[in-house]
This record gives structure tokens, C-alpha cells and sequence, in this order.
């Protein structure tokens, strides 16, 4: 890890060492990557605005999240099959968000289980729950987290259909990968993956093997998924959930302020302005560009939380400014998995954390707070919007 700089460093040297099928996995976006694009781009396009000598000798990174101190203001978001990016990877990435002081968010499609992750971390994390047509399933599921002791629930509400990604279909992306020849050499030009993998607990989706019908038999996820996954699902699931739930409920994958103020109503304590990384709608504007209306529609009556292209500390800083509390980072951390295992993810949270650091001192910010429309280029004199953010 001595030579790595960045967090496209660490995706150059994840593609290295990750199976072609797992990696394209988690590069990809769905159908024409419009939307994978767009949260880039926009996010480039956004300039910030440098000061000088201003005193920022003493700078904090520090914030709250639903509550829950943050080192720095970052969430591991959830992502499924980490353990396939390297051999029990929800426990690496967990130990070192611990390690960090940020959350880790288990995806329900992870390899190893609530219960690995518990058992191997003894620290407490959040759970990120779809809903599948079984309701027995989601509650059981529920009561898995509750009993693991995680004490925030993130509720996705972007897939019920799936999105396509076209090079899962290309590669016959399956848990456990195929073993066609196409992938016994691509794996045998991987060994320290092989054996990371085939030391690892598990090799299929921990979640849900043992406990959901017919699973045992489908290894595709996509073909899974549009069995498993329900259109149906709807407001009243997630006021149903709300109920069964005792914790701090997320929302993750609000793109719209009306649906932003729907969640205010029904009490979610969070939501997150997010596209699923690119991965559902293409076509979706960039988070990025979906955040200030929906920041401004709720006002500090929930906390809003963003994701969608985080690459760089200056990008955290970017969706801080225009009102986000905290960013998810979904690519940079698997990257750092694939690339090193749980160093990995410890750098690339170091590397993004370092990296808002000095963005905050060349724009005179000292806080987290301090960080809002000000440090933007066209956002000279913008009052502190602060109250937007300051809930929990
Ligand atoms: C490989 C991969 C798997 C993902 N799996 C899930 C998942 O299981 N549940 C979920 O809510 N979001 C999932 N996401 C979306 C992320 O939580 C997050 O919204 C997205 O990665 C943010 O964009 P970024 O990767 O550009 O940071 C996944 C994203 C990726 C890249």
C-alpha cells in the first residue's frame, strides 16, 4: 500500500487482482452508463473556491450521524459480494471502518453473514435490508440485525426491478464463479484472490442460503433477483418496517423531493440522495445534481446523506457543500478490498479523509460544519446553511 496515492490507484491495482467477472461487477453501471457518468462528471464540474491565510492550524473532521459519532464523515455504503472482491470482505471492510470510527453498512446480498460479521467484529454496524417478496424472510431478517446488535437500519428503495448491467451478462457474472475455462485461467492468474477466497467462510450469499427457499440452487444474482425482489413494494412496507424496527432508519435511494418529503412524514430519521452508484435508472440525473432540491424541500427536518461518485476528498467536500451531512462511498472501498484487503479499505478511507482535509484548509473551513455553499465558486456570501445539517 506504500505507493498508493489515490483512490484511482487503488481501483488500477484492484483490477489487477480481482477476477475479471468481479471486478467489472463493481466497476460497472447499468445499460449505456449515462447516469455511472453523470456522477462523475457533474461532480468535476463543481469548482471550489480557495482562501488564504486564514488560520486552520486546528481542523476537525469529526460530525454526527443519526446520532452516532463519526471520525470523519464517511459511511461505508452497502455492497454486495464484497467476499467475492476478497475472501470474507464484509469482515475486513467492517474491522477497519471500526478502525476508522465510520460505519460499516452489511448489504443484505453479502457473502458472509449478519452473524460472521457480529461474531468476527464484536463491534456494532448498520444493516442495509431489500425487501423480497417473502415478508417472513424481511422480518427474519430484521430480527437477525436486532440480534447482532446493529443499530441502524438502511431500507434501499431503488431496486425492486433490477437494472441491467450489461458486462455482468457478458461475463455470466455467478456466486460461485462458473467454472468455465474462460474463468479457471483468469482465476489461476490470481492466486493471492483464489486463496483469500477459498479460506473464506463463505461462497455464496450468507444471508439468505439456509434461509430462503430455492436459493441453494440459483447462482445468478440477477436471475435471482427478478424472481426474489417485489415491484409491489411501497410506502406502506416502509411504514410497516418502521414498525418492526426499533433503531435509526435510513432511506437510501431518494432522487426526488417529493419522495424526499415523503420520508419526512413517515419519520425516517435519514434518507440518502443517491442513483445506486449508476447501477439502476440510467438515464437518472447525477446524484449530485439531485441533491440541492432536495436538501432545500426538507430543511432540518431529516438528515440527508448523499452518494454517487465520491472519488476524492474534494468531491466529500463538494456534496457537504450543497448539503450533504455525510457520504457513502461505495466503489472506493471495494476497490481498496480488491487491491489489499482490510488495508485497503482502511487506505482508501484514509486517503479520502486526508484529502478533505487539505481541501478544507485551502478553503479556509475548519469544520465540518464550517463546509456549505460558501467554499463554492458562485456561492460567494451564501449563508451558512448549517441548520440543514445540524439535526441528530
Ligand atoms: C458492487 C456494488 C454493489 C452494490 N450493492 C449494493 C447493495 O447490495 N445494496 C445497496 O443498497 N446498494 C448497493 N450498491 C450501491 C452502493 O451502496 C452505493 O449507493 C454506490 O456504490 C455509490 O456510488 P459509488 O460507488 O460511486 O460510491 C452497490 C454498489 C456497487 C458498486
Amino acid at each position: 500500500m506504500k505507493n498508493i496515492a489515490s483512490i484511482e490507484d487503488l481501483r488500477q491495482l484492484a483490477r489487477r487482482k480481482v477476477p475479471r467477472a468481479f471486478y467489472d461487477y463493481a466497476a460497472s453501471g447499468s445499460y449505456n452508463e449515462e447516469t455511472l457518468r453523470a456522477n462523475r462528471a457533474d461532480l468535476e464540474a463543481i469548482k471550489l473556491r480557495q482562501r488564504i491565510l486564514v488560520d486552520v492550524s486546528a481542523r476537525s473532521l469529526a460530525t454526527t450521524v443519526v446520532g452516532q459519532k463519526l471520525a470523519s464523515p464517511f459511511i461505508l455504503a452497502p455492497v454486495g459480494l464484497l467476499g467475492m472482491q476478497h475472501g470474507d470482505g464484509e469482515i475486513l471492510a467492517a474491522r477497519a471502518a471500526a478502525a476508522a470510527g465510520i460505519p460499516f453498512t452489511l448489504s443484505t446480498m453479502s457473502i458472509c453473514s449478519i452473524e460472521d460479521v457480529a461474531q468476527a467484529t464484536g463491534k456494532p454496524f448498520w444493516f442495509q435490508l431489500y425487501v423480497i417478496k417473502d415478508r417472513g424472510f424481511s422480518r427474519d431478517l430484521l430480527a437477525r440485525a436486532k440480534a447482532a446488535k446493529c443499530n441502524t437500519l438502511v431500507l434501499t428503495v431503488d431496486l425492486q426491478v433490477l437494472g441491467q448491467r450489461h458486462r455482468d451478462v457478458h461475463n455470466g457474472m455467478t456466486v460461485p464463479p462458473e467454472m468455465r475455462i474462460k474463468n479457471i485461467i483468469d482465476i489461476a492468474t490470481k492466486p493471492a484472490w483464489a486463496w483469500s477466497v477459498l479460506k473464506g467462510r463463505r461462497k455464496t450469499f450468507g444471508n439468505l442460503a439456509g434461509h430462503v427457499k430455492g436459493m441453494e440452487n440459483v447462482n445468478s444474482l440477477a436471475a435471482w433477483t427478478n424472481q426474489q425482489f417485489d415491484p409491489a413494494l411501497n410506502w406502506k412496507d416502509v411504514e410497516w418496517i418502521k414498525k418492526e424496527w426499533p433503531g435509526k432508519l435510513i432511506l437510501k435511494g431518494i432522487m426526488d423531493p417529493d419522495d424526499a418529503r415523503t420520508a419526512v412524514k413517515l419519520g425516517a430519521d435519514a434518507l440518502v440522495v443517491s442513483n445506486h452508484g449508476g447501477r439502476q435508472l440510467d438515464g437518472a440525473a447525477s446524484s449530485i445534481s439531485a441533491l440541492p432540491p432536495i436538501a432545500d424541500a426538507v430543511g432540518d427536518d431529516i438528515e440527508v446523506l448523499f452518494d454517487g461518485g465520491i472519488r476524492t476528498g474534494a468531491d466529500a467536500m463538494r456534496a457537504i457543500a450543497l448539503g450533504a451531512r455525510a457520504c457513502m462511498i461505495g466503489r472506493a472501498y471495494a476497490w481498496g478490498l480488491g487491491a489489499g484487503g482490510q488495508p485497503g479499505v482502511a487506505k482508501a478511507v484514509d486517503i479520502l479523509s486526508k484529502e478533505l482535509s487539505v481541501a478544507m484548509a485551502l478553503t479556509g473551513t475548519k469544520s465540518i460544519d464550517d463546509i456549505d455553499g460558501h467554499v463554492l465558486v458562485g456561492g460567494e456570501g451564501k449563508k451558512k446553511k448549517a441548520a440543514t445539517r445540524k439535526k441528530g
